[in-house]
């Protein structure tokens, strides 16, 4: 159980260098029950792009040399996310995902970055980065070999961990394949947080780990959110509208156990934006916006942004929409209801606001009407005496003020969303914890 980076400490002298470390590291996070990853990152969710869902291990730059993954992608993606209005709205860290390492070691035991396909090495790639302004994510394993076969990072968590830090690496994705026990996964993800800790640099840490526990046991999600900064719960996004669908289904399954423990510093992955790809239809994208920004999700698209439409511009980089997503009081939404195949979810926002989204489930038919008291909103708080309402998505428009006893109609396209804010008119200001009872 031990990896050869703890062979030298006898146990006493671990353990109380763990103790000691962890005084130093954890502390308190204002959440009830729920202590953070002190490492000053990730207070609103994770904003930027990554290349898995769109990309993925296309290492066959011969014949396609516009899509494979070498550092001309990621010079590319950078220069664009630069000039295209990306960074202006948030989206900052460009992420590289599996299939970037040379197959072997280098002499001294280091990762090293595919030569044919990086030649200027990660080093160089972070330096171009960082003089756009933006910030460099990478990819590696708990286990002996990442999902795609390539070098694990198993007994070697301080080597990488120092590494990915003398490159000038911002965050790592630390993937859970071929690891050989819950055990050694569990104590993985804790040594490779406090190896990033131990480098001084700051270094956004992503972890898969409950996504790899839950087959075995229910992940400690207290424990998780001590150690890292968001954390996938579910299987990997696909460009598909079945796939939306299945996390957000899994998502509200498991509300309960995962909502109460997302906030600042800590948050529930989703994976994968998929706006301005091949398999949703307009409707979905805005579902997935709007949903993403519900559940406080970092938003990393997995997109081509050398080759997008103008409305999945427009879509991913709505200003309102983000702001939802990156709201400070960084509280998770919720599934409210479910009802004739609409569901109806909420999210409670800084300044006692409230964000709405009704989805309209249907996949036949035309668009259907949904009419909801406002009284059952934002647990019976978010109009009270009254409130305005705007409608952020599909359109952006007033709808005007809404007395607590009012209702709200609204028109919902097969698979689409209505996303709207409610903001309180009232002076009378209550305390947010007085009805920020638990889920
Ligand atoms: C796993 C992860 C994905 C991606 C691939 C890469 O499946 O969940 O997000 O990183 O590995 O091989």
């Amino acid at each position: 159980m031990m990896t050869a980076m703890m062979k030298p400490l006898s146990r006493v002298l671990w353990l109380g260098c763990v103790l000691v470390f962890c005084f130093q590291v954890l502390v308190p996070c204002g959440l009830p029950g729920a202590c953070g990853l002190d490492n000053g990152l990730a207070m609103t969710p994770t904003m930027g792009w990554l290349h898995w869902e769109r990309f993925m291990c296309n290492v066959n730059c011969q014949e396609e040399p516009d899509s494979c993954i070498s550092e001309k992608l990621f010079l590319q993606i950078a220069e664009i996310m630069a000039s295209d209005g990306w960074k202006d709205v948030g989206y900052e860290y460009i992420c590289i995902d599996d299939c970037w390492m040379a197959p072997e070691r280098d002499s001294k035991g280091r990762l090293q970055a595919d030569p044919k396909r990086f030649p200027g090495g990660i080093r160089r790639l972070a330096n171009y980065v960082h003089s756009k302004g933006l910030k460099l994510g990478i990819y590696a394993d708990v286990g002996n070999k990442t999902c795609a076969g390539f070098p694990g990072s198993f007994g070697y968590y301080d080597i990488d961990a120092q590494t990915f830090a003398d490159w000038g690496v911002d965050l790592l994705k630390f993937d859970g394949c071929y690891c050989d026990s819950i055990q050694h996964l569990a104590e993985g993800y804790k040594q490779m947080s406090l190896a990033l800790n131990r480098t001084g640099r700051s270094i956004v840490y992503s972890c898969e780990w409950p996504l790899y526990m839950w087959p075995i046991f229910k992940p400690n999600y207290t424990e998780i959110r001590e150690y890292c900064n968001h954390w996938r719960n579910f299987a990997d996004i696909y460009d598909s509208w079945q796939s939306i669908r299945n996390t957000l289904d899994w998502t509200s399954s498991n509300q309960k156990i995962i909502v109460p423990v997302a906030g600042p510093g800590g948050w529930n992955d989703p994976d994968m934006l998929v706006i301005g790809n091949f398999g949703l239809s307009r409707d979905q994208q805005i579902t997935q916006m709007a949903l993403w920004a519900i559940m406080a999700a970092p938003l990393l698209m997995s997109n081509d942004l050398r080759h997008i439409s103008p409305e999945a511009k427009a879509l991913l980089q709505d200003k309102d929409v983000i702001a939802i997503n990156q709201d400070r009081l960084g509280r998770q939404g919720y599934r409210l209801r479910k009802e004739n195949n609409f569901e109806v979810w909420e999210r409670p926002l800084l300044n006692l606001a409230w964000a709405v989204a009704i989805v309209n489930l249907q996949e036949i038919g035309g668009p259907r009407s949904y009419t909801i008291s406002v009284t059952s909103l934002g647990r019976g708080l978010a109009c009270n005496p009254d409130c305005l309402i705007t409608e952020l998505l599909p359109e952006k428009r007033k709808l005007g003020f809404y007395e607590w006893t009012s209702s709200l109609k609204t028109q919902i396209n097969p698979t689409g969303t209505v996303l709207l804010r409610l903001e309180r008119t009232s002076s009378v200001q209550f305390s947010y914890s007085a009805v920020s009872d638990s889920l």
